[in-house]
């Protein structure tokens, strides 16, 4: 029976209340962009991958996981809102599509051999989010572990051996880097009890001079593109004190690029009780991961995420793999094939219940988020939605019920929009909000 089971990838899976994997969604699991020849995702990915030569890579790994691989082993509390059925897409009560490669952070550790030093995990990652430029429900992570043997058979210790390999690394001439904190504080980044200070200091510096490495290619690359004859100016980078269930210390990277300062990647220091879960006491590691979208955006310049998953040749035939002489990667810079204008479309509702029969203000909206909003916009306007933004809200000074003025812009990437089109989407949209999540339309 199709209604108590769903198919994804070819395989079926029991549903039950938990099940909120559309049919828009399950349609991308196939596509898998990050191993498309010469798709920038791709591009991308073996742009990171050559600057860790010795890295395994696992790059063809099921989006299927259990609610195990993504939270529990990762130490996620069980009230953390990214396990929400608004946040996270369900198979079933105990499967989701996982929402991070770190999901396979535990499985990788438990299955490294003794000379394997580290690994890279490319894939497809799936969050129930914001309708905008910048926002897919469908994108790509790499995540990158390097783990070292804490009982050697040398004679050096641990940190000696750590700083030997930091040793090794490419010294970066052209990049200014700002990193105002102690590597551990006992508040906002603590020591883990199992580990020394000593290694975690040397494993932080492999870390961080190992990831400079990679955005300084990264922005090698984009700067040839955007500003060409500025390649040799110093690249701005800052580590900044970060929070992960799974690591610690833990940072984050942000990078100066066109006026901002743009996070790039979160990482840490491995949690010791993954490698003890996996089977793996005797080892200490890094970890990081990364938004592959983010980086091939201003890497190619491509103006809007949507653009990706697009199957028009006027997009697809813009992108070569390509390399220099001396192996750095060379990239081009997207050029828009038209403009096509802008609708939006404005829609106000007031949300059901109101809070008179005494359950205060939460009576209101305790069955109402955004993301289902958004979700509905893009399960009837596709790709044809840009972006979906609250424009208005109020609450009613009598009756207390909440009304809400959203904003959708459509805009083909591809095509100019009929009126009739438009209207046609967005009377489904409207009817839509009623039929789907109960509103009253105003
Ligand atoms: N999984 C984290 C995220 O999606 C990133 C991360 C990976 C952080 C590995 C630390 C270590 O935000």
């Amino acid at each position: 029976d199709a209604r108590d089971s769903l198919k994804l990838l070819d395989k079926s899976y029991p549903t039950d209340s938990w099940t909120n994997v559309p049919s828009t969604i399950s349609r991308l699991l196939p596509r898998r962009l990050h191993l498309q020849p010469d798709h920038p995702i791709t591009i991308t990915r073996r742009l990171i991958e050559s600057r860790f030569p010795s890295f395994a890579t696992h790059n063809s790994l099921s989006p299927i996981v259990s609610v195990h691989q993504n939270f529990d082993s990762l130490g996620f509390p069980v009230d953390h809102p990214g396990r929400s059925r608004t946040d996270t897409y369900y198979v079933n009560q105990d499967t989701v599509l996982r929402t991070h490669t770190s999901a396979h952070q535990a499985d990788t550790f438990a299955s490294l051999g003794a000379s394997d030093e580290g690994f890279l995990i490319s894939a497809d990652v799936y969050r129930r989010d914001a309708v905008d430029r910048s926002h897919y429900p469908v994108f790509h992570q790499m995540e990158g572990a390097m783990m070292w043997s804490r009982d050697p058979s040398g004679s050096s210790s641990l940190s000696e051996r750590i700083w030997a390999d930091v040793e090794k690394l490419r010294r970066l001439e052209d990049v200014e880097v700002s990193d105002p904190n102690p590597t551990v504080h006992p508040e906002r980044n603590p020591l883990q009890k199992y580990h020394e200070l000593g290694d975690v200091e040397a494993i932080a510096a492999h870390l961080k001079r190992s990831l400079e490495d990679v955005v300084r290619e990264i922005f090698a690359a984009a700067k040839a593109v955007t500003e060409p004859g500025s390649e040799g100016e110093a690249l701005k980078v800052r580590w900044v004190e970060a929070y992960f269930p799974f690591t610690s210390p833990s940072w984050e990277l942000e990078v100066y690029w066109q006026g901002d300062w743009l996070e790039v990647l979160g990482c840490g220091v491995v949690k010791q009780e993954i490698m003890i879960e996996a089977g793996a006491p005797d080892k200490i590691g890094w970890a990081f991961g990364l938004g592959l979208e983010r980086i091939a955006m201003l890497l190619c310049s491509i103006p809007d995420i949507r653009l990706f998953w697009s199957q028009d040749e006027r997009f697809l035939s813009q992108f070569r793999e390509k390399r220099g002489d001396d192996g750095t990667y060379q990239v081009n810079k997207f050029v828009p094939f038209s403009k096509h204008p802008p609708c939006p479309k404005d829609v106000s509702f007031w949300l059901r219940g109101t809070s008179s029969a005494g359950g205060g203000t939460k009576g209101n909206t305790h069955d109402f988020h955004e993301n289902d909003i958004m979700e509905l916009v893009r399960d009837i306007a596709g790709d044809i939605v840009e972006d979906v933004s609250l424009v208005d809200e109020f609450t009613h000074p009598k009756t207390a019920r909440k009304s809400m003025c959203y904003r959708v812009i459509y805009r083909s990437l591809e095509r100019t929009l009929t009126n009739e089109e438009v209207n046609g989407l967005h009377e489904k949209v409207r009817g839509g909000l009623v039929e789907r999540l109960g509103v009253e339309l105003r």
